[in-house]
């Protein structure tokens, strides 16, 4: 019987692809997807580090592909679309995870912070969405899963980074919106909102400056290993996750309690 409902969660026949799957918590979700069944393309910016995951897939027995793509770049969304498309055949998972963010004082941010932040984080993932979408609601079946953030929905003061909260707030409001029109299609749009994750994007200065305050701030005492947020992604890219759409998953060990 536990079984049966393990199952649910097997994504064998399906194809899969991550955005920012370079390294990180993309990284981490594009071996989970592999290892629960599904083929992935591993897209990033860097071109390298997404032919390294790619590798360390294949060596898993994993179908595996790597894409260079700048998700800012609408173009470039749709092409990723269509390669995975040309290579697998189809498509219906997509984890529109990329995203970067800038400290700066709100005062002294340029405007090249901001555009670039809304860029990747927000435009991109909608051009993700929209390119994915097109797809999914074609064959009427898909699971979109954007990856937002617990500072679209709190202020941690001395993170000086108001593009980047500004940009996941906007990612989990359209995850709302997109997955409210197009769920009775077939396609399901959730978030993810992460808390402290122990990866390259908190290792700037300032971020290892504060990092004893967030220890210390976080109920759970520590920060999260990308591997805490495997169980969310694969329950929204299950059928167990099928009366779910809209949903902003917060896995933060309890910090925005
Ligand atoms: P990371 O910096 O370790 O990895 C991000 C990856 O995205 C890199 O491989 C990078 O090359 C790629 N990338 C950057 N710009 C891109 C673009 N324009 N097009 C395609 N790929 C691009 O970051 P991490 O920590 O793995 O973050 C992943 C996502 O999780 C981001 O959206 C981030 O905002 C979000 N997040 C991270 C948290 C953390 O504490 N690390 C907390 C909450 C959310």
């Amino acid at each position: 019987r536990a079984k049966g409902v393990l199952n649910k969660f097997a994504l064998d026949g399906q194809v899969a692809v991550v955005t920012g799957a370079g390294q990180g918590i993309g990284r981490s979700i594009a071996h989970a997807l592999g290892e629960a069944g599904a083929k992935v393309a591993v897209a990033d910016l860097e071109f390298n580090r997404a032919e390294t995951v790619a590798a360390e897939l294949q060596a898993k027995g994993i179908q595996s592909l790597a894409i260079k793509v700048d998700v800012s770049k609408k173009q470039e969304c749709e092409d990723m679309v269509q390669k995975v498309l040309s290579a697998f055949g189809d498509l219906h998972i997509g984890v529109n995870n990329a995203g970067i963010v800038f400290h700066s004082d709100s005062e002294d941010t340029s405007e090249q912070e901001w555009t670039r932040t809304m860029g990747v984080n927000l435009n991109g993932v909608f051009y993700c969405c929209q390119a994915e979408a097109k797809h999914m609601l074609k064959k009427g079946y898909g699971r979109i899963i954007n990856t937002a953030s617990m500072s679209a929905t709190i202020v941690n003061h001395p993170q000086r980074q108001v593009a980047y909260n500004t940009s996941k707030a906007g990612v989990v409001h359209m995850t709302k919106t997109l997955g409210t029109e197009w769920c009775d299609r077939g396609v399901t749009v959730n978030c993810i909102s992460p808390g402290y994750v122990d990866t390259e994007l908190n290792r700037s200065e300032l971020l290892l400056q504060v990092r004893t305050q967030w220890l210390n701030e976080t109920p759970m005492k520590r920060l999260a290993d990308v591997e805490d947020l495997v169980g969310g992604v694969l329950y929204l890219t299950s059928k167990l996750s099928n009366f779910t759409t809209g949903l902003d998953l917060i896995m933060d060990g309890g910090f925005t309690c």
